[in-house]
């Protein structure tokens, strides 16, 4: 079989808060994006969203992953200028994939080009080279690549979507592999199965002893055990090849955490995490993984961004090397 496609490098131009990059940015299969606030993780994370359907319409063509720049927009306030660095001119996005095939596009209220290999292209040949690389049909492309933002009202919509596609979950077995893969190992109680009632989802409780079992509802559980089970369900079931999970630890703790990038790391797609914890960066670099990789951004006076990658290795003596937990941040800057 061939190898994995992905994306192996990102380069930005004048999109949201970034101004440009010293250098493109080399990703590998797993990545954490470390780095100060408001230095650009969020940007990175939906410039590479972006990759398989640049715009809504181009050159009078079919709608292509129709949702895809609307979720962006919507985070932002529903103004496609905020996408463009100062508000105006245009942002330019460049991906290169492990085939060695460079797409490239540019964004405003117009767009521009497209380019495949550095020659002007059409939508069909853009997408036709992601399809290629990732080995999967070309209505499949626009669910390349899976955004989870730091926001609540995304996970209620993500939690309607399911619901609509149920039915498949179940004959699927999701309905409880999530459970026994991601819930139970850090919560006392033992869950079998996740299932609908009154149009909610809610997890059987096997209580011991004469009690039957119970039927706690999702909502009650707490946002880190919601969030980790309804993202955990749409990603086993959307199968995306690119996983891009902002700020990983809001309303998650270590044991929730360690639990989700286990399972992150241990299938076969690509995952980008950002992060502001120092626990999430702790528990990555000990999974010690050969294709794991460490990225922190810093930004420049003139408001450009300069890369730091490290392996887990790397990561592991500076963290040894600390001779406390504050040094550590200081060193990264987080
Ligand atoms: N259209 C824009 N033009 C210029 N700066 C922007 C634009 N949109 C966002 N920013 C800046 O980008 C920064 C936020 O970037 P973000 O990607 O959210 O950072 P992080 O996720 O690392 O906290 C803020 O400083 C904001 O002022
Ligand atoms: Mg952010």
């Amino acid at each position: 079989m061939a190898p994995q496609c992905y994306i192996e490098e990102i380069d930005i131009q004048e999109f949201r808060g970034i101004r440009g990059l010293k250098n493109p940015i080399k990703l590998s299969k797993y990545n954490i994006i470390i780095g100060r606030n408001n230095v650009g993780k969020t940007a990175l994370l939906e410039a590479l969203y972006l990759l398989p359907s640049p715009y809504d319409s181009i050159r009078g063509q079919p709608l292509i992953g129709r949702h895809r720049m609307p979720l962006v927009i919507n985070l932002h306030g529903g103004d496609w200028t905020s996408l463009i660095y100062g508000y105006s001119g245009y942002a330019k996005l460049s991906y290169k994939l492990s085939t060695n095939v460079t797409l490239e596009f540019n964004l405003s209220y117009k767009p521009e080009y497209l380019r495949v290999d550095g020659e002007e292209a059409g939508i069909d040949l853009y997408i036709d080279s992601i399809s290629k690389c990732f080995n999967i049909k070309e209505e499949d492309v626009s669910r390349l690549t899976f955004l989870i933002p730091n926001d609540t009202l995304f996970i209620k919509d993500l939690h309607g979507r399911l619901l609509e596609v149920w039915d498949a979950i179940v004959k699927e077995g999701l309905h409880r592999e999530i459970v026994s893969r991601l819930v139970n190992p850090v919560v006392y109680d033992k869950f079998t199965e996740i299932l609908i009632e009154r149009n909610q989802l809610k997890l059987r409780n096997e209580v011991g002893g004469d009690i039957g079992p119970l039927y706690i509802t999702l909502t009650d559980l707490g946002d880190g055990v919601e969030k980790v089970t309804t993202v955990g369900l749409a990603l086993e079931y959307f199968k995306p090849r690119v996983v891009l999970w902002d700020d990983l630890e809001v309303a998650m703790h270590p044991g929730l955490v360690r639990s989700i990038l286990r399972w992150l790391t241990s299938r076969d797609w690509q995952v980008v995490i950002s992060t502001h914890s120092i626990d999430v960066l702790n528990i990555f670099t000990d999974l010690g993984l050969k294709d794991g990789k460490i990225i922190l951004l810093r930004k420049t006076s003139d408001d450009f961004i300069e890369v730091s990658s490290y392996t887990p290795m790397e990561m592991g003596d500076i963290i040894e090397k600390g001779i406390d937990i504050r040094k550590i941040i200081d060193i990264l800057e987080l």
